[in-house]
């Protein structure tokens, strides 16, 4: 028996925890495993490591991927020359199966995102044998209760947002932290929660300038002369859009967030004479060891992968569900993102602490 592996997308820690419990309970069995470079790049391309207790030893550690990754990788629409050029789409679907029937791999586990797990689900749906594992910092995938990489990501956060409070005080400024999350605001809402921000701007909740400027000068007449604020890179103005910062072709979803933040400060700055400061966190919370919880979550998704495999369960992805890892069919676990609701028990919370989201429509 031997099983393939690849990760796909952006990176995020767990991957390599990941990418080693696969490979340590595989070879339990006596399988042989394999490591495609670059996500279904290395697919394509027939590029590959095997994967042996030697390859994974002391990768638990590890931000990253040993494999590497990319996410403009898409064999059913294929955009990159070898060096990686954008041409027209084209279907080598039919090569990447070739490729691991040639290599005699039995089955693939696809390690990533909902891009990446949208085409294991057409892998799987064209009849080649494949199991999907959750991963994103986004924790945006609806199928499962929580995706590895999550709460690396979110120490990160919050490490920036207790970071720049000593700094917003002593200087009585508004320190505005962005985070990552494209259309979900989880990162942003757990680590306001987790850092005491003042005000969490979230995709879900559309801002209006009044409802932050009123904040801020709340919490002044309070005597608080600083404010932190907490911004998910995927915020917009309730009358405006999503600030995109650059275009990706050839990406599942070309379009990259970022930059908000510079707005939140010039409208505040604008209507009250204080100084704002923006820090953006960018890259930084997909680097990093990953946290216990996540080598913990990314180890026991790999010997899950490796369990449906054994027991011949394809075309679907393992999830945590209560605290037990399970699993959903790829169908279910595709194309349905998990965003933040404003009944959801985070915006409770946070509101109950007397943090606002910039919409006073949001009201405990
Ligand atoms: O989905 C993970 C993520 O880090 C998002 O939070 C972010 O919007 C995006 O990927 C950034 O992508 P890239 O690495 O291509 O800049």
């Amino acid at each position: 028996m031997k099983i393939g592996i690849l990760t796909g997308g952006g990176d995020c820690p767990g991957l390599n925890a990941v990418v080693r419990g696969v490979t340590k309970a595989a070879l339990k069995k006596g399988w042989d495993v394999v490591g495609f470079r670059d996500g279904y790049k290395g697919v394509v391309e027939g590029r590959f490591m095997p994967l042996d207790d030697k390859a994974v030893s002391g990768i638990i550690i590890r931000g990253g991927t040993i494999l590497g990754t990319s996410n403009t990788a898409n064999p059913f629409a294929y955009t990159l020359e070898p060096l990686g050029s954008v041409k027209a789409p084209k279907d080598l679907s039919g090569l990447a199966v070739k490729n691991l029937k040639n290599m005699g791999v039995k089955a693939l586990v696809a390690i990533g995102g909902d891009g990446t797990l949208n085409i294991a689900y057409k892998l799987h749906k064209k009849g080649f044998p494949v199991v999907g594992v959750p991963k994103t910092i986004d924790n945006d995938l609806s199928a499962t209760d929580v995706t590895f990489g999550f709460d690396s990501a979110l120490k990160v956060a919050t490490e920036a947002v207790d970071n720049v409070h000593t700094t917003a005080e002593s200087h009585h400024r508004v320190m505005i932290v962005e985070t990552m999350g494209r259309y979900a605001g989880w990162i942003a809402l757990r680590s306001g929660i987790a850092g005491g921000g003042d005000i969490i701007l979230l995709p879900e909740i559309p801002y209006i300038a009044g409802d932050i400027v009123k904040a801020i000068n709340d919490r002044r007449r309070r005597g608080k002369h600083f404010s932190i604020v907490v911004v998910s890179e995927g915020a917009r103005p309730e009358d405006g859009e999503m600030t995109v910062s650059r275009v990706v072709e050839g990406s599942p979803d070309p379009l990259r967030l970022g930059g908000v933040s510079y707005k939140i400060a010039s409208l505040i700055e604008k209507n009250i004479e204080v100084e704002c400061r923006v820090v953006v966190l960018g890259h930084l919370q997909r680097g990093g060891s990953p946290t216990p919880f996540d080598r913990w979550l990314a180890t026991g998704f790999g010997v899950s992968a490796v369990d449906l495999i054994e027991q011949k369960r394809f075309g679907r992805m393992v999830a945590l569900n209560r605290y037990s890892c399970q699993s959903v069919t790829l169908a279910e676990a595709v194309g349905k993102l998990r965003r933040v609701t404003p009944d959801c028990l985070e915006i409770r919370t946070a509101l109950s602490v007397g943090s606002t989201f910039g919409n006073a429509g949001i009201v405990k």
